[in-house]
């Protein structure tokens, strides 16, 4: 498979970039409008696409650890390099966190996890309650709920951070950072 150089990056990472980029960007969103409007209506495909993009997510990890890190495009300050650093690793840590605390919160808070139709985990409904259901585990799924939320606002704040340096380089540096990211030779 074609591997990255400083000069162009190999099409593997700009599709693996994009797709996982632009769905978690989708899936912050989503997540932030059920929690502050309680819109039911987005759980299920909520749930679906963050269980699907997570193999996605893998496989982009599994890149990024035989490929190696994109070499900048041209020689930065110090703090640019380090902050670009912590944000990348961010981002990368955030995207496998925030599936598995997802569905860690669903399946053992016995809600289940459903897949368009494929039941992943089974719901655990309360026979006494109706339309209440049985938690497996409260306390895993208590604190999986947790980092859910935390870890999100973390990466909402990172991929902000994210997209102003990826703007800064374009407009204000005329780099080609973003330029490569979108598959051009720079
Ligand atoms: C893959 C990336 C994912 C991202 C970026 C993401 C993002 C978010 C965010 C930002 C929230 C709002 C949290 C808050 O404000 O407290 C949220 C809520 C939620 N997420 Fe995810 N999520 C992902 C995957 C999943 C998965 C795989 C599941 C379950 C299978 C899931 C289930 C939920 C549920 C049930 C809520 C609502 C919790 C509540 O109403 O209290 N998420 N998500
Ligand atoms: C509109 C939104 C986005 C833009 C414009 C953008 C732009 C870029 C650019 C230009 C690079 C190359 C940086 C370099 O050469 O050093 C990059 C790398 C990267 N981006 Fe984004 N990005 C966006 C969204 C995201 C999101 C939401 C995530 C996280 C889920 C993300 C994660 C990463 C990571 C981890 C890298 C390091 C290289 C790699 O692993 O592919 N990006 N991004």
């Amino acid at each position: 498979m074609q591997k990255d150089t400083a000069s162009q990056l190999s099409k593997t990472t700009v599709a693996l970039h994009w797709i996982v980029g632009l769905t978690m960007i989708g899936l912050l969103a989503a997540g932030q409008a059920m929690e502050m409007f309680e819109i039911y209506a987005l759980y299920p495909i909520h749930k679906a696409l963050g269980f699907l993009i997570f193999f996605v997510i893998v496989a982009r990890v599994a890149w990024r650890i035989k490929n190696g890190w994109p070499t900048p495009v041209s020689q930065y300050q110090r703090h640019e390099q380090v902050l670009s650093k912590i944000v990348h690793w961010a981002l990368i840590i955030g995207t496998l966190l925030m599936p598995i605390s997802g569905f860690l919160m669903s399946a053992l808070g016995g809600y289940g996890v459903d897949v368009f139709g494929w039941e992943v985990v089974a719901m655990n409904p309360d026979p006494e309650n109706p339309g209440k259901v049985i938690a497996h585990n409260g306390e895993i799924a208590g604190a999986a709920h947790s980092a859910h939320g935390l870890i999100g606002k973390i990466m909402m704040g990172a991929v902000a951070l994210h997209i102003a340096g990826a703007l800064k380089h374009h407009v204000v540096d005329k780099d080609g950072t973003l330029r490569r990211m979108l598959g051009k030779a720079v």
